[in-house]
């Protein structure tokens, strides 16, 4: 037995012993793949699809009386889930909704805040997500802001991580908001979030978060560390389905702002079928609901919430660190020709592991193609994802292992001819 095949058995008995060892049944990876793009989209799981059959099922029995005759009414969709989802940020029921999308929510929420703050400016950084800054500058925009002078971006110093000193140096009292992400979407750096909210709040400003790369992987405290908003997705780790409904946290100090992008969906519920026009919004986080709610989008939510409750967020963390230390120690010890551009500290790494290679989207193509499902992030980036639900120590070693194979052999023959897509 080689020094390899030891860290393996040793990886598989940590597997036999995880109490997380059998949240892998309850899921269904497609057949034949190591499946390494959770980050992306989680996989098909029992418990999503039946909450799903259940809503379908309840549509066919009560058709319109289904708002308030199914269990649960979908009337209650967005706070019945976001009282669970406040489990899963840290933060207390009336914190937390589902409703809209990732995008949607920083809409709202960055249009919010901008309202209600003293400064003018937001800051982020650029490896964010672009999608976040296209909405903030809209946003800005739509206040006659110029989004090329009030939209602060700060730099990395090497194309991987942004250093909390960076975000400090370029908040100032005109400052409106610090709204960052919890993890870095390519390099799977994870921030602190206490200590960027405490920056922000130094200087007046709020501090809001994406957690698309963090919910239901990472812990966090978002009540305790005083965050003023977030907002996130469910397809990724939280496994609910391509295009499932996102999610939203807005700390109770906030509770009396105005949504900038009001809509019936965020009424209170006593009145909203008084249809008056005037808004009269929810108290909470539910104010920040805008349109019908998305139910067939929301309901497999329900089901994958179950799943990530049973296992517990701090177990799926724990169990996440170790995979991802073992990917890492594996790259290390078998992949010479390849580089980490992920922080190796536990505590600044998310899910996923950033796997640097010139070739990296003809890799991860090559990968794909035997099988192993991870992602391409342009320049350099091969994006592994061993989610906690459902992948093991095995399938790490043999996603390097292939890995290793593609390498090895002729670079033309395996990599084939032609430029990645990038997906
Ligand atoms: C950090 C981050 N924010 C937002 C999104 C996408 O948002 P939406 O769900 O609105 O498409 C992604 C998609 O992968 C993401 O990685």
């Amino acid at each position: 037995m080689d020094e390899f095949d030891a860290s393996l058995s040793a990886a598989r008995m940590r597997d036999a012993e995880s109490s997380l060892t059998g949240l892998r049944e309850r899921f269904s990876v497609p057949e034949d793949t190591v499946y390494m793009d959770g980050n992306s989209l989680g996989v098909h799981g029992q418990d999503a699809e039946a909450a799903l059959e259940r809503a379908l099922t309840q549509w066919k029995e009560y058709g319109i009386e289904g708002w308030t005759q199914a269990d649960p009414p979908w009337f209650e969709y967005g706070e019945r889930l976001g009282d669970r989802l406040a489990d899963v940020v840290g933060a207390k029921p009336d914190e937390c909704v589902a409703a809209n999308s990732t995008t949607v929510n920083i809409h709202a929420l960055v249009g919010t805040f901008l309202d209600a703050a003293n400064g003018t400016e937001v800051v982020v950084n650029e490896l964010d997500f672009p999608t976040d800054h296209y909405a903030i500058r809209s946003q800005l925009r739509a206040r006659h802001l110029d989004p090329d002078e009030h939209l602060v971006i700060v730099e990395s110093d090497d194309g991987r991580i942004i250093e909390t000193d960076a975000i400090a140096d370029a908040v100032t009292d005109d400052t409106a908001i610090v709204f960052m992400p919890s993890v870095l979407y390519r390099s799977g750096q994870l921030l602190d979030v206490e200590a960027i909210t405490d920056i922000a709040h130094e200087h007046d400003a709020f501090a809001g978060f994406d957690l698309a790369h963090s919910v239901g992987v990472v812990d966090h405290d978002l009540h305790f560390d005083g965050v003023d908003f977030a907002v996130w997705c469910s397809y990724k780790y939280l496994n609910a389905g391509p295009g499932a409904i996102g999610g939203l946290y807005v700390h109770e100090d906030h509770f009396d702002r105005s949504p900038a992008m009001a809509g019936w969906w965020g009424n209170a519920d006593g009145t909203q079928f008084d249809l008056a026009p005037e808004f009269d919004p929810a108290r909470g986080a539910a104010a920040f609901q805008i349109g019908t709610v998305p139910v067939f989008a929301a309901a497999p939510l329900f089901g994958t919430l179950d799943v990530t409750e049973a296992a517990g967020v701090d177990s799926l963390r724990e169990r996440s660190v170790e995979l991802t230390r073992y990917l890492v120690s594996l790259v290390d010890a078998r992949l010479p020709e390849c580089e980490i551009g992920t922080p190796r500290e536990a505590e600044r790494r998310g899910g996923h592991v950033a796997v640097e290679h010139p070739d990296a989207g003809k890799l991860s193509r090559a990968l794909r193609d035997r099988g192993v499902v991870v992602d391409f992030r342009p320049p350099n980036v091969v994006r592994v994802a061993p989610s906690p639900y459902y992948v093991g120590f095995d399938d790490i070693w043999h996603a390097v292992d292939e890995v290793r194979a593609i390498l090895d052999a002729d670079a033309h023959h395996a990599y084939g001819e032609g430029d990645e897509q990038v997906t």
